[in-house]
């Protein structure tokens, strides 16, 4: 497996993204990365045998789901998003043989940390280059708080050593930052400690986690801000239809406002409210965006989209709503770019520490392509008018590979985006289905 990790880091893939066209049609992108990830960590620790439909074949979602196989969790599949788990219990889990490679995955590391944190046996977790700079002491210090011994590289980066065998306590603990990698990674270290554990947030983050312990029949606990379970708990086998990723089908939410005569439909997207921010923030740029056919799907709620082109005018985006789509900024960013007037972008300094230094790596890209947009510590401000075509750089990060693709859209010439590859970590196949939309575009190794 670090071979292949290895040879990936190595490929560069670039994407070549002609200007102008138009969105239409009904397409469905892939499965929600968040719910994919804790539907294998879930399944794996449960008694029983749990049916996952819809799961995220990306590369992050698999290297979860690789990392309970060398744990000794039975998985079959994924199979066309469907992926059988034979549980093995809260205490059945096995020594790795070696470190758990979790590639570029942030939400695996953080998570796992917790999970692991109170087995009986050794473990450690590594990852790939962008991973190993990502801060960990933000997990690392509530477990200890708990009696965990987990210990990171230097400067608090991966990889982290967590040594089995240790007593956990519950704890309360307020987190210093909007992280629901960091609540999870509590909550899931709260599995296996004694008397109650409770995590209080500033402000409200992605709640996957609690709904989805609720729905393994291990009660959460919530009163305003602070989510508590009780442990030692246990959990039983459920069967997961995982949604659409909405932080997938946000590119294609500014695609089809941002291109003129645009019409499409996102078919099942989770519109958890606590993911929604993007829907709230481009409505208020004017965004003609409309929910259709809204039901449940595995105690998640779920919609069809329909976004049509509409006039986008820049905005002072709500503080509030800053975590509530903090995956989404980088194309939050081309629709400010687009916008008559100035956006202005505040209380976000969490995207300087994702998988590539979001607010930076955008403002550059947006420069290059003759968009007048200043960086600032926690933000960006940007006015909107034209972009240019031209060469940008991804810096490894998904999401960023994907927003200047759609930047195209808008674009007076033909944008090159270097350093692709790692967009199968959350959208295999993006280039065939945004294509299959109506962007011109292409991938060249
Ligand atoms: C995630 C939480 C967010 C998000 C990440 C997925 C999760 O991270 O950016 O892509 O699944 O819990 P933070 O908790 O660091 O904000």
């Amino acid at each position: 497996m670090a071979s292949v990790s290895l040879w990936q880091e190595f490929l560069i893939m670039k994407f070549i993204v002609n200007n102008g066209g138009k969105l239409a049609g009904s397409i469905r992108v892939p499965g929600d990365k968040s719910i994919s990830h804790r539907s294998i960590m879930f399944g794996s620790i449960a008694r029983g045998t749990s049916h996952i439909s819809g799961f995220l074949e990306g590369e992050d979602s698999l290297n979860t789901l690789r990392a309970f196989q060398a744990m000794g969790v039975s998985i079959e599949g994924p199979e066309q998003g469907r992926v059988v788990i034979h549980g093995v219990g809260m205490r059945g889990l096995r020594q790795p043989a070696q470190a758990l490679d979790l590639g570029n995955s942030g939400t695996s590391m953080r998570l796992l940390a917790g999970l692991l944190a109170g087995q009986g046996f050794d473990v450690e977790l590594s990852g790939d280059a962008s991973l190993s700079r990502r801060p960990m002491e933000r997990v690392t210090r509530p477990l200890a708080s708990m009696g965990a011994r987990v210990s990171t590289a230097e400067g608090g980066r991966p990889p982290l050593r967590i040594s089995g065998g240790a007593d956990l306590q519950g704890i309360e603990y307020t987190l210093p930052m909007a992280s629901a990698q960091v609540k999870s990674c509590v909550l899931l270290a709260g599995l296996y400690a004694s008397g109650k554990t409770c995590v209080t947030e500033p402000a409200p983050t992605r709640d996957h986690t609690e709904r989805m312990l609720n729905a393994f029949g291990c009660p959460v606990d919530r009163a305003g801000a602070t989510a508590c379970i009780q442990g030692p708990a246990s959990l039983a086998a459920c069967d997961i239809d995982v949604p659409a990723d909405i932080s997938s089908a946000a590119f294609f939410m500014v695609g089809a406002s941002i291109a003129n005569g645009s019409d499409i439909l996102l078919q099942h997207v989770g519109i958890n409210p606590t993911r929604t921010g993007v829907i709230d923030i481009l409505r208020l740029m004017g965004a003609d965006i409309e929910l259709l056919n809204e039901t449940e799907a595995g105690g998640e709620p779920v919609a069809d989209i329909r976004v049509r082109s509409a006039p986008l005018k820049g905005i002072h985006v709500p503080e509030e709503l800053v975590p509530l789509a903090i995956d989404e900024f980088p194309v939050i960013f081309v629709a400010a770019a687009c916008a008559d007037g100035e956006t202005v972008v505040t209380g976000a300094a969490e995207l300087r520490v994702k998988e590539s230094d979001r607010i930076q790596v955008m403002a550059d890209g947006l420069q290059a392509l003759g968009v007048d947009a200043r960086a600032t510590d926690d933000g960006m401000v940007i006015q909107g008018g034209e972009i240019s075509g031209g060469s940008v750089h991804s810096h490894d990060d998904h999401r960023i590979a994907m927003a200047f693709s759609i930047a195209a859209l808008r674009a007076q010439g033909v944008i090159t985006v270097d350093d692709c590859e790692n967009v199968n970590t959350s959208f295999p196949d993006f280039v065939g289905l945004a294509a299959s939309a109506g962007l011109s575009m292409r991938a060249d190794d």
